[in-house]
């Protein structure tokens, strides 16, 4: 009974515990390629001017279908096979902000909650009573709010702005392992081909056996 009593209390001080952590807004990761066009292209012109995505290279933008245009204006006089460097040096930034922009290459893999963390930080942000700017999800973040999103109350906006951090977090999930969609087609097409081979060779032992029996 006693140990009956300790367990409901400690279950009942979880939940309680569990409840006062500040919840993830979900987010539908998106894999077609129109969606990542679109978060990349927000993430060069918005994220790139202070945040570095060192294992992405220009050549891999062009691949998911943003217009060569754009990846020449981005990219400037550097080769296709260049990886992705912040706009901003690092110690300039650190020095603005007080904390240098992390890489964002890895970064949906990086913090607890991945695409659904990086969903909710970029859409967290808000104005306190006192006119300063705060996030729900980072609260000591030096990070401004450059998706505008603190004070916005107009629905249409909002949906726009939900959009906006839909496609960006897409895109960053894409580039933390950019490799996966042509890994699975090819796992697929290996297990077709074990398929066929191990087919051909069941009916490749009928034959040799029937000719042995014979024999
Ligand atoms: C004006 C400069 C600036 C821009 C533009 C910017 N960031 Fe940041 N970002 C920062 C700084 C500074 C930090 C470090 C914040 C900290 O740890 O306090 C940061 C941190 C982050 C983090 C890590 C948060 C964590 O949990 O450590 C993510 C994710 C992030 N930024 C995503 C983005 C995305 C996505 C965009 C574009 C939509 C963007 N940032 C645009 C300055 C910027």
């Amino acid at each position: 009974m006693k140990r009956l009593i300790i367990f409901a209390f400690c279950w009942l001080a979880c939940s309680a515990w569990g409840e006062a952590e500040v919840q993830l807004n979900k987010v539908e990761v998106a894999t077609d390629l129109p969606t990542l066009a679109r978060g990349a292209e927000t993430v060069m012109t918005v994220c790139n001017g202070c945040h570095s995505l060192k294992y992405i290279h220009f050549r891999e933008l062009a691949k998911l279908g943003v217009e060569k245009d754009k990846v020449d204006g981005w990219r400037g006089s550097n080769p296709m096979g260049t990886a992705i460097a912040s706009q901003m040096p690092a110690d300039a930034a650190a020095a603005s902000f007080g904390k240098a922009p992390p890489d964002l290459s890895l970064m949906a893999k990086a913090r607890e909650g991945e695409a659904n963390y990086i969903y909710s930080y970029l859409l967290g942000y808000y104005t306190a009573p006192d006119g300063t700017t705060g996030n729900h999800y980072y609260p000591p973040t030096k990070m401004p709010d450059v998706l505008a999103v603190a004070g916005v109350t107009d629905p249409a906006q909002l949906a726009e702005l939900n959009k906006k951090a839909r496609e960006v977090t897409s895109f960053l999930v894409w580039a933390a392992d950019p490799h996966a969609q042509e890994r699975k087609s090819l796992g697929l097409y290996v297990l077709g081909y074990l398929l066929v081979f191990t087919t051909m060779m069941y009916f490749l032992k009928g034959r040799i056996w029937a000719t042995l029996e014979k024999v």
